[in-house]
């Protein structure tokens, strides 16, 4: 470095800046400050404690739903708290060597040719192997742990479908299109697709999980707070994506054991009575319509939906059967004005019974305002 050529020298001779300067020991270019790496750290590590101070003041996370999300948070702490002064340092490191070491104009010179350092270079790579391999066994551990099996669980199937969510309880034989679920017992989610891939998310429980056609994935939480929150898709699925969230309510045990059995009610209600077949077919319509997610999409009055994604179905432009029947089994063959092919799953053929098919046209024309 204190070789200097000179007519490097020369050249720095003719910056405006250094004009005049003689000895290239009273250049602070050549020889830097004292103890140039000691002031960048020092600046690096300031810089890292304001950053992480920074970070502590942010209120990241929603109000705790489930048992997991106060050790998520811890999870997310730590790695905010090993992540952010690393980064900060980092940066502050390179922004400061831009800035203090670039070189000066005229100063057409190489840099000293350097050969790697055998030490540095395994100190940089031991170091964040450690630190990634800790943060990811101590993950690991904090997962193993929310996700182990408990006794007394409550399944619940999860269905995701462009773009809407339903739920299932075999145990309780309940379907429903809110997620209702009582305080303190443990939940197993089973979680399917009928078309692409949603991810199943309520913020609350922290905890999300992909829905995968052709697989079911699994999640375990215990809700511990009574509360209302949303369970959104947290998955780019398609236009409806943004509309895809739905209420999700925690209640008291003795709340959803009542629930469960006004679901009952209302499902033996819309399923029998086949002598009164106006007001059961009426209902039967209902269920699917609702069991379909077709709200999510679209606005139907009778059903107290107001989806945007597709047509308004309280005023269908040709209120038939041939036109509304095909609409629902095959909806590129004629789309409405305004709305666009291949938003609507072209899969309720094969999805629903003929029956049910039937059911929903019958109720659909019936809704028409
Ligand atoms: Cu379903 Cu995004």
């Amino acid at each position: 470095m204190d070789e200097r050529d000179p007519q490097d020298e020369a050249a720095i001779g003719h910056g405006t800046e250094y004009g005049g300067v003689g000895h290239p020991e009273e250049d602070p270019r050549i020889h830097g400050e004292r103890h140039p790496v000691a002031r960048m750290i020092a600046i690096g590590v300031l810089a890292a404690l304001i950053g992480t101070g920074i970070t502590l003041l942010i209120d990241w996370f929603p109000e705790d739903g489930d048992t997991a999300a106060s050790r998520i948070d811890t999870v997310y702490d730590v790695l905010l708290i090993s992540s952010i002064p690393i980064f900060v340092l980092v940066m502050t490191v390179a922004i400061y060597s831009v800035v203090r070491f670039r070189a000066k104009p005229g100063d057409m010179s190489d840099g000293p040719p350097i050969h790697g350092n055998t030490r540095l270079e395994i100190i940089w790579v031991t170091i964040p192997f450690i630190l990634v391999s800790a943060l990811a066994i101590y993950g690991w551990i904090v997962l193993d742990d929310i996700e182990a099996k408990q006794p007394d669980e409550m399944v619940v199937r999860v269905t995701g479908q462009q773009f809407a969510w339903s739920f299932e309880y075999p145990q309780q034989r309940v379907r429903s299109t809110e997620l209702v679920l009582p305080e303190d017992r443990p939940v197993l989610f089973g979680i399917r697709s009928r078309d692409v891939v949603h991810s199943f998310w309520v913020p609350e429980f922290r905890l999300k999980q992909d829905a995968v056609p052709g697989l079911t994935t699994h999640i375990r939480l215990t809700p511990d707070q009574v509360g209302r929150y949303q369970v959104v898709c947290a998955e780019l699925c398609g236009l409806g994506h943004a509309t895809m969230r739905q209420l999700v309510r925690v209640v008291p045990p003795d709340a959803f054991d009542s629930w469960l059995a006004r679901r009952r009610e209302r499902a033996a209600g819309g399923g029998g009575g086949a002598g009164g077949a106006g007001g059961g077919q009426a209902a039967a319509g209902e269920t699917v319509f609702t069991d379909n997610g077709c709200g999510s999409c679209h606005t139907l009055s009778e059903a107290g939906t107001n989806g945007t994604v597709g047509p308004n179905l309280d005023n269908i432009s040709r209120p038939n059967r041939a036109y509304v029947e095909e609409s629902i089994v095959d909806p590129n063959a004629e789309v409405a004005e305004g709305f666009r092919r291949g938003i609507m799953p072209a899969t309720f053929e094969d999805r629903l019974s003929p029956e049910e098919l039937d059911a929903l046209v019958e109720y659909l024309l019936e809704a028409q305002q």
